[in-house]
Order: C-alpha cells, then sequence, then structure tokens
C-alpha cells in the first residue's frame, strides 16, 4: 500500500467526533459505505447517536458500531475516549476530529465560558486526541487523521473572531503534523492527516446565532462534504477546501494586504441589524482585484483539473 493508494477501510476501526449530526453524522454514513470495519460515534447526546448508529447498522450489518457519550469541554474527555475505545477493543486506525462548534457576534459582547469551551472543543480535544491515538498509528504503520478546519481558517472573520481562530489552529496544527509524517520512513509507514476545509454547509452549525450577512451564501450538503474528506484521504492531501468556489474565496488571503482582507470579510460578516461604514473607494478597487484573482484562480483550476485528467 502506497500513500496514494486509496485508504484501507476495510482493514480500519474509526472514531468520529461530532457523529450525532450534521458532517459528523455524514462522515460517518459514507465511512460505512466505504466498507469501514468498526466505527465508533461520540458527541454529547447519546439519544442521537444512538439513531445514527441505528440508521447505520440497518443499512450496514457488517459494520461494527459503538456509541459513546461525551462533553469534549470537559478536559479529561479526550482520555477518557481513549480508555474506552481501548477497554471495548477497538484499535483506532482512523481518527475523524469533527466536533465543534462557533460563536457570531462582536466579540466584546460575547460570552467567555462560551469562547473558552469552543477552544476547548475546537482545540485542545483535537490536539489531545490526535497525541493519544497518533502513536499507535506511528507503530502500526498506518492511520489516518482527518481535522475539520472551515474556510474560515485562511483569513481572519471578524464578527466570528475566536471561532476562526480555532479553525486557523486546526489548519496549521494539520499541516504541520501531515509534513511530520511524510517524514517517517517512507514507504513503510502510511499515517495520512487530512485538514478538511468545509465552507457554508447545511447542518444545525448556526442554529441559535444570528447568521447576519453570510445567511445566505451557497451551502454544501453534509454528503458533499464527508466525500470530499475521504477522497482527500485516500489522495494523502494534505488539506482539502470543498467546492470550487470556496477554494477560489480562500485564495484572496494569500494575496490581498491582511489589514484588507479583514475589513473586507467584515463587511461580508457584519450583523444585518448594522450597517457599518459605507465602503470606500479603495475597498472597492480591492473588491474589484479580488474578483479579478478569483477569475484567474477558476481558470488556473480548470487548466491544472484538464492536466490531471490528461496525465
Ligand atoms: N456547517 C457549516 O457551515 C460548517 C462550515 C465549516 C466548518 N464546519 C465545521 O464542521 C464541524 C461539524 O459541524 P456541523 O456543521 O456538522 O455542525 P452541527 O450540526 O452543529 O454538529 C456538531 C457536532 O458536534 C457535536 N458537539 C458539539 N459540541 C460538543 C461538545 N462539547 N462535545 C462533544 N461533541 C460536541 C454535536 O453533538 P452534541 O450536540 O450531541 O454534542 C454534533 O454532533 C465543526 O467542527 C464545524 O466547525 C461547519
Amino acid at each position: 500500500m502506497t500513500k496514494t493508494s486509496s485508504f484501507p477501510y476495510p482493514q480500519s476501526a474509526a472514531l468520529v467526533t461530532g457523529a450525532s449530526r450534521g458532517i459528523g453524522a455524514a462522515i460517518a454514513r459514507e465511512l460505512a459505505r466505504r466498507g469501514i470495519a468498526a466505527l465508533a460515534l461520540t458527541a454529547r447526546t447519546a439519544a442521537d447517536l444512538d439513531r445514527v448508529a441505528d440508521e447505520i447498522r440497518s443499512a450496514f450489518p457488517a459494520t461494527r458500531i459503538e456509541v459513546i457519550a461525551a462533553d469534549l469541554a470537559e478536559p479529561d474527555a479526550p482520555a477518557f475516549l481513549k480508555a474506552e475505545t481501548d477497554r471495548i477493543g477497538l484499535s483506532v486506525d482512523l481518527l475523524i476530529n469533527n466536533a465543534g462548534f462557533g460563536s457570531y457576534g462582536l466579540f466584546d459582547e460575547s460570552e467567555s465560558a462560551r469562547n473558552t469551551a469552543m477552544v476547548e472543543v475546537n482545540i485542545a480535544a483535537l490536539v489531545k486526541l490526535t497525541h493519544l491515538y497518533l502513536p499507535e498509528m506511528r507503530a502500526r504503520g498506518r492511520g489516518g487523521i482527518l481535522n475539520v478546519a472551515s474556510t474560515a481558517a485562511f483569513q481572519a472573520v471578524p464578527y466570528l473572531a475566536a471561532y476562526s481562530a480555532t479553525k486557523a489552529f486546526v489548519l496549521s496544527f494539520s499541516e504541520a503534523v501531515w509534513a511530520e509524517t511524510q517524514e517517517w520512513n517512507p514507504p513503510a509507514s502510511d499515517v495520512r492527516v487530512v485538514c478538511l476545509c468545509p465552507g457554508g454547509t447545511d447542518t444545525n452549525f448556526g442554529d441559535g446565532m444570528d447568521r447576519g450577512r453570510f445567511e445566505n451564501g451557497p451551502q454544501s450538503t453534509p454528503e458533499e462534504v464527508a466525500v470530499g474528506g475521504l477522497d482527500a484521504l485516500d489522495r494523502n492531501a494534505s488539506y482539502v477546501v470543498v467546492g470550487l468556489s470556496n477554494y477560489v474565496g480562500t485564495l484572496g488571503s494569500r494575496l490581498l494586504p491582511r489589514a484588507r482582507m479583514a475589513r473586507m470579510t467584515a463587511s461580508m460578516f457584519r450583523p444585518l441589524s448594522s450597517s457599518g461604514p459605507a465602503e470606500s473607494e479603495k475597498t472597492r478597487r480591492y473588491l474589484a482585484a479580488g474578483g479579478i484573482v478569483a477569475a484567474i484562480g477558476v481558470v488556473g483550476v480548470l487548466l491544472a483539473a484538464a492536466k490531471r485528467r490528461g496525465d
């Protein structure tokens, strides 16, 4: 098996966090469809986990499914999950760090406890789980970790300030660990680390948030996101952005001045109730330049895709 062959799902057991609904449940279903041998599903709400587990069992009776309820905002939850998977004899070689949540609005008006819990779930639990399961994958010479970030990882997102920063952490951390695994004695070692970056996706993610100006943006389905992430795992990509327009959108932060990018993003995410400052002539020029960059990006992506098809 090489690092560019499909992930060996039928020989693997996966732990999926945030599996009770949305993207995590879609990834669990897609793993079963790809023939995963065993699945451990975790989130806080046991009843929702049971519902997803029953649904997958009836469609894929050969897949072993375990449910473990845990609150990843609790600092000891990752160690508890590792102890539980060990106790039930599940040797996890695919870790899906998907659980996460956001908080929308002005940062100075945000709830401090919610920000702290967000950092615990979106960052600390993901780092701890990676640290708990990666050494065994390295020892076995195979495994995979799929960390769910967001297109919000690529630039500061005003009004989602703490959330976008947690996702920037996930992207940077994942790429660094991916690069380390590439230096592990190839080709004997096949451990993959992928950062999955969805854009707006049709889930319960925005429930309870005033989604403001980003409410009506284009949405992927959780199934599209799941397939995009697992296809990236199959090709041993370091990261993947789901959707061409989302990908093009991430290019702006590579080319535009950071302060200008943050101001432009603020104008996109500002609450509907606030008119905000009028766009300056300079901002309009940057937006026009951004459009040109996006168009060049689309042409580049299409040329690259055409070249790949011709290889
Ligand atoms: N939807 C989007 O537009 C979008 C875009 C980019 C990235 N993402 C990312 O995709 C991931 C999945 O989000 P989603 O859209 O599927 O949202 P979702 O429908 O709200 O699902 C979130 C999942 O995380 C679990 N979770 C939340 N808090 C938890 C906690 N303290 N401990 C354990 N589990 C917890 C939830 O289950 P319980 O409530 O039962 O615990 C649920 O299973 C997140 O990391 C999110 O940041 C989403």
